[in-house]
């Protein structure tokens, strides 16, 4: 018999150095790193700490639910693939419902082949990763990137930025102003590497612009610069014609050496992917480190994901009608006086500027029924905090007059 051992929990006095408890202590925002329980399935509206809040943060915006039986296909991946890939691509192989999910990804990117991640951020990490890393496996089987230079717009997901951390800002990292072409030609005018990676958004989630796309992928080919496009927001979202956007949707599909896309956004489901030569995107099933060394999406995901991506291409009213609305809703703002920043995307920025204002604004939102994401500083420069929000095609007509009204009396009080 073994004696038992006794444990007990470490002592928080020997965490004291991290600060850790002053750090929260210092947060008088009760909601900021405190998140509230969510229950049941979030929507339009969203059930909170037993509180139900018209929902202007959801990221899944296109009530899909309502259109496409995506429990079904969920539940169908279920029963034929199993809840788990119980293993590694390298050890075991690809699933069949990640090979058919990256081929369809290929083909609406207009890519040679995707890789699939677990969330779009280790899409982002594995990227980077690859394009810059060093590796040494046999005699010929090796890579010598670590001299690989990187130029970002400076407002780009913290995923790429984490990527970056460690590559030498100023030598090998560089970051250009928000959208501001000159000053990317201008670094890349300086650049003498031979292996340089731009990397942009289309649509950024800080403050809703789409980055000037086809003049960024102009300054990559006057440069020799290879293109890398973050398109979480505007995949499945913005192409056709008559949709905002087409022209630099072209360019992504058509320039843009690399493409990232989420699952998490217009798909409503969650994983990631990189399209991309299909040479590279062979390359990265070993060198991004985060498809090899991490669990992969969950099959039944994956499964659900290729389905749903297919039915949304062949059924464009879902997205026309979801513009439509977001369109409205903008147009609405602004018959009623609110500002917001000069983009025809779907997410809506209104800017506010005070951070301590913005904050109080979100509370009041809440107190009054209704959940407005606001981006205050470190998301944005401080004191230029503003409301983000997502509209959802599930947002009935009296929800989103009530939410007018209740800005408006909200900048009416404040003076705004
Ligand atoms: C521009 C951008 N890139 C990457 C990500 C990360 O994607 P995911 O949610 O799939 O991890 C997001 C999500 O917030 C995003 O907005």
């Amino acid at each position: 018999m073994t004696a038992s051992r006794t444990t007990s929990a470490p002592s928080v006095d020997r965490l004291a150095p991290w600060g850790f408890a002053a750090f929260v202590e210092a947060n008088t925002h009760d909601t900021a790193y405190r998140p509230p329980v969510v229950d049941g399935p979030v929507g339009p509206t969203i059930v909170r700490g037993g509180r139900e809040l018209v929902n202007f943060a959801s990221i899944s915006f296109l009530d899909l639910e309502r259109h496409l039986p995506v429990r079904r296909y969920f539940a169908e991946g279920a029963l034929a693939h199993g809840l788990s890939t119980s293993g590694s691509r390298m050890t075991q192989g690809i699933c069949r419902p990640h090979h058919v999910l990256e081929q369809t990804i290929a083909r609406h990117t207009g890519k040679e082949r995707a890789i699939s991640f677990a969330t779009g951020l280790l899409a982002n990490i594995g990227f980077v990763h690859a394009m810059s890393s060093a590796a040494h496996f046999d005699a010929g089987i090796e890579v010598r990137n670590r001299d690989t230079v990187f130029v970002v717009d400076r407002d780009v997901h913290w995923s790429i930025w984490k990527g970056l951390e460690g590559l030498g800002y100023g030598r090998n990292v560089h970051a250009f102003r928000h959208n501001d072409v000159t000053d990317l030609a201008r670094i890349l005018g300086r650049d003498r590497s031979r292996k340089t990676v731009v990397i942009a958004e289309s649509l950024y989630s800080a403050d809703g612009t789409m980055g000037p796309i086809v003049e960024i992928l102009d300054a990559c080919d006057r440069h020799g610069a290879i293109s890398m496009i973050d398109d979480a927001n505007g995949f499945m979202v913005y192409g056709p014609e008559n949709r905002p956007y087409a022209r630099e949707a072209a360019a992504i599909r058509e320039r843009a050496d690399f493409v990232m896309v989420s699952l998490s956004k217009a798909v409503g489901l969650e994983g990631g992917a990189i399209a991309g030569p299909a040479a590279a995107v062979d390359a990265f099933e070993l060198l991004s480190g985060t498809s090899m060394f991490t669990a992969a999406i969950q099959p039944p995901t994956a499964y659900a994901a290729e389905r749903t991506i297919d039915v949304l291409a062949g059924t464009p009213e879902i997205v026309d009608d979801y513009l439509a609305h977001a369109a409205r809703l903008r147009r609405q703002m602004h018959e009623a006086g609110t500002p917001t920043l000069p983009t025809e995307s779907y997410m809506l920025s209104v800017p506010i500027g005070n951070d301590a204002v913005a904050l109080q604004m979100r509370e009041w939102f809440v107190e009054d029924g209704y959940l407005v994401p606001v981006f205050s500083y470190p998301a944005v420069a401080r004191n230029q905090a503003l409301l983000r929000l997502f509209p959802h095609a599930g947002h009935t007509e009296e929800q989103l007059d009530g939410f007018l009204r209740t800005l408006a009396t909200y900048r009416q009080r404040l003076g705004l």
